[in-house]
């Protein structure tokens, strides 16, 4: 069996993936590491009989270390959101250290058709994938992964507050899947023992527009939301009035402008070709997460 590594297992993704790998998929955890910055917050999977190593992606010499002895090795990207171009170096530094270690094969986390985005945190995904594609490594998979449902935690709570949902993202549907999926799909790919070099786009069951979406949380909350469309740059002033950074809203702006620009449409065919399952659908989800969207909160 290949030794798996699972960089950034401190975050909400990684946490998922490590999950899967010993529960879902029955991986032994002697064949697993987990690297993250905090090693401490790790120790229920340390009790489990995972091996944790600290990782910083800003620190070459710690991923020397943390990477020796991988076969295989998930790569998450960074959620440095706010600094176009940080993430990318970290992610190169990522990948030269996997070449170094000998690593078979890098899984990472993209985004959908990062090519020609107006997503402002596009160019990373693409640098990081070109960097793969560039690279020595014999294999890699891009996985690029649709938004996830947990996003609205971030913008419904304020819209159903007001019942008022500003959105600039026009005509454009969105192919929302559960993160948990897309860690199964992670751990999936980390472990079926693809060699070669693959791009998977993993998207949700069925892609919403917005409207659909705010009825979907209307209903599941039964609270009223309304679509108010307004222009990108209206959205973004809206934003920094609300007390955002110039900086944060106007790569949250950019996310409305790539749905309207169709760039967020997609299906669930390649997810369930790789998992041989069908994404959670959105209505559970929202059955399910129902009175966390009505609440500010950390998710
Ligand atoms: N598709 C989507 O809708 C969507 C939404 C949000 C984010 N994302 C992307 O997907 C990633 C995983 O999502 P998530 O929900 O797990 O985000 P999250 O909980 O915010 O996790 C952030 C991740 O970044 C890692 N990280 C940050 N700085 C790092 C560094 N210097 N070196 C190594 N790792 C570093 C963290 O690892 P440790 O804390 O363990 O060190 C952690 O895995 C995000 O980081 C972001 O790139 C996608």
């Amino acid at each position: 069996m290949s030794r798996l590594i699972v960089t950034g297992a401190g975050g909400h993704l990684g946490q998922r993936v490590l999950s899967h790998l010993l529960d879902t998929l029955h991986v032994p955890a002697g064949d697993i590491i987990a690297t993250t910055r905090d090693p401490d917050r790790l120790a229920d999977w340390v009790a489990r009989g995972v091996a944790v190593r600290a990782a910083d992606f800003e620190n070459a010499a710690s991923l020397a270390t943390a990477f020796a002895g991988g076969d295989r090795l998930l790569l998450i990207s960074t959620d440095a959101l706010d600094r176009p171009g940080r993430r990318l170096a970290q992610h190169r530094a990522a990948i030269a250290a996997a070449e170094a270690a000998g690593m078979r094969h890098v899984v990472y986390t993209s985004m959908p058709e990062p090519e020609d985005s107006p997503l402002l945190i596009a160019p990373d995904h693409l640098g990081t994938e070109q960097a793969l594609a560039a690279s020595a490594l014999p294999g890699w998979t891009v996985l690029r992964n649709h938004w996830y449902f947990e996003n609205l935690f971030f913008s419904m709570p304020h819209a159903l507050a007001s019942g008022q949902w500003y959105s600039a993202a026009g005509d454009g549907r969105l192919a929302y899947i559960a993160r948990d999926d897309l860690a199964l799909a992670a751990a999936v790919a980390l472990t079926d023992g693809f060699e070669g070099q693959r791009t998977l786009t993993l998207g949700g069951a069925k892609a919403f527009s917005t409207e659909e979406i705010a009825a979907l949380v209307s209903k599941a909350t039964d609270k009223p939301l309304a679509v108010v469309h307004v222009p990108l740059e209206g959205l973004i002033q809206g934003m920094i009035g609300s007390g955002l950074p110039a900086g944060v809203a106007t790569v949250f702006g950019s996310f409305d402008a790539t749905a309207k620009a169709g760039q967020f449409e997609g299906d669930a065919k390649e997810f369930e070709a790789l998992t041989g399952r069908k994404p959670r659908a959105f209505e559970d989800w929202l059955a399910e997460n129902a009175a966390a969207l009505s609440t500010p909160a950390a998710h």
